[in-house]
């Protein structure tokens, strides 16, 4: 099939998905746009929340079965969340180039919870919490929530690239924050950071004795040249200061099967979690911590395809024709970082470009000042759906260009 953007996609089962089988199919991602538009959901593609559209690998779904069939809903048993972290830390070790002490390696429902854990836990009370900026939603909201204040700190520019302004993170900090949110690759900009730009993150943490909330929940999904670098492995420093989440949610696409990882990386903050994870890890579902093993352990071949998969819808939104819009393709997770702040005199809009395409092109990105004042005017494509959708998706948008 050749698209107008002039790409021609390869015959692979996920181009069999086509946008009715998604609806059908029930999904937040594609279900909820119906609920902001009620009576015009069929018109209208969900590419918003990070979950990909393809099902999940077999082993996985055939592990939430067994669990099924054996009534495996009990409370999880210690021998499961070992088999669980072993397989982490082999999968880590593998592709990511540091297998953790599976001692290490903690069961949490999600990361947000890991999240939540390390501010009330790991920081200091009552200091704020520092997040480059556009950022992951959440990050953005849950701080208050937990009686902290954020300092956003938006990315600086390198050419194209978005990059960490660390002496922005540094004065923060220097004014008395205590933890950053570091997530890498990053969400929403695609970045995967260098070892370079980690080792600066380090020094600056150090320099002001802060900490860091290492959030690698899309490790597995890089390309191209472009390898994730665990942070807690890229030096001592970096280990005594960080505490890291990560979960197969992402490449898998299992986030509700409620399990993550939290990776303690030295010996005081694996005392300190064993003191006060209880109730962090309380919340992980025995189901998905048995679909998680499965995955690390025996989906390396369904990720890999994934992988490829999404370089191809990579190359496609690499070669769209869209005038107006600056696209970051990702070096890392299946999110674009579309900025339509040039759009607003051309098009004469007096709202946000992503309302504008949710309207006039029926595809619903996240709305980029949902990620911090420095998203405003910017959108979050999610490419993770079958290469026909997404054509039909670049195409809307370029028609409602012009
Ligand atoms: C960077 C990042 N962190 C955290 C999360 C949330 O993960 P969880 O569902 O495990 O809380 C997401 C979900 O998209 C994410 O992209």
């Amino acid at each position: 099939m050749a698209s107008s953007t002039g790409v021609t996609a390869t015959s692979h089962r996920f181009d069999a998905l086509t946008a009715a089988h998604m609806r059908a199919g029930g999904s937040w991602k594609w279900s909820t746009p119906g609920s902001w538009r009620r009576g015009e959901r069929e018109g209208l593609i969900g590419a918003f929340v990070a979950e990909m559209d393809y099902p999940v690998a077999d082993v996985v779904a055939d592990a939430v079965r067994t669990s099924a069939d054996g009534s495996r809903f009990g409370y999880l048993p210690d021998d499961w969340v070992a088999d669980m972290a072993a397989a982490t830390s082999a999968f880590w070790g593998e592709r990511l180039g540091w297998a953790p002490d599976p001692a290490r390696v903690r069961p949490v429902p999600d990361v947000l919870t890991a999240f939540t854990a390390t501010v009330r836990h790991f920081t200091r009370p009552g200091s704020a919490i520092v997040l480059p900026t556009p950022a992951y939603m959440p990050f953005l909201t849950v701080p208050a929530m937990l009686g902290r204040e954020m300092v956003q700190v938006p990315m600086a520019r390198d050419g194209a690239r978005f990059v960490l302004d660390l002496d922005a993170i540094g004065r923060a900090f220097a004014d008395g924050a205590g933890l950053l949110v570091l997530t890498n690759p990053h969400n929403p900009t695609g970045r995967v950071f260098d070892v370079d730009e980690l080792a600066a993150v380090t020094e600056v943490v150090e320099c002001h004795g802060g900490r860091v909330f290492s959030d690698e929940i899309h490790a597995p999904l890089t390309f191209d040249a472009h390898r994730h670098r665990p942070y807690a492995a890229t030096s001592e420093a970096a280990a005594g200061h960080t505490v890291t989440a990560t979960s197969a949610s992402k490449a898998w696409n299992t986030p509700g099967l409620k399990c993550g990882q939290v990776i303690l990386s030295n010996d005081a903050d694996a005392a300190h979690w064993e003191a006060t994870g209880y109730l962090a890890e309380h919340g992980t579902a025995t189901p998905g911590v048995l679909a998680t093993t499965a995955a690390y352990r025996d989906a390396r071949g369904w990720l890999d395809d994934v992988l490829a998969y999404l370089d191809g819808n990579r190359a496609l939104l690499a070669s769209a024709d869209l005038p107006g819009l600056e696209v970051t393709v990702p070096e890392g997770t299946y999110l674009a970082w579309l900025d339509g702040r040039g759009l607003g005199a051309g098009l004469g809009l007096d709202e946000p470009p992503s309302a504008f395409f949710t309207r006039e092109a029926g595809v619903v990105m996240t709305d980029g000042a949902a990620c911090g004042e420095a998203g405003r005017g910017g959108m979050r494509l999610n490419l993770a759906m079958s290469r026909p959708v997404l054509t039909e998706a670049l195409d809307r948008v370029r028609t409602a260009l012009s």
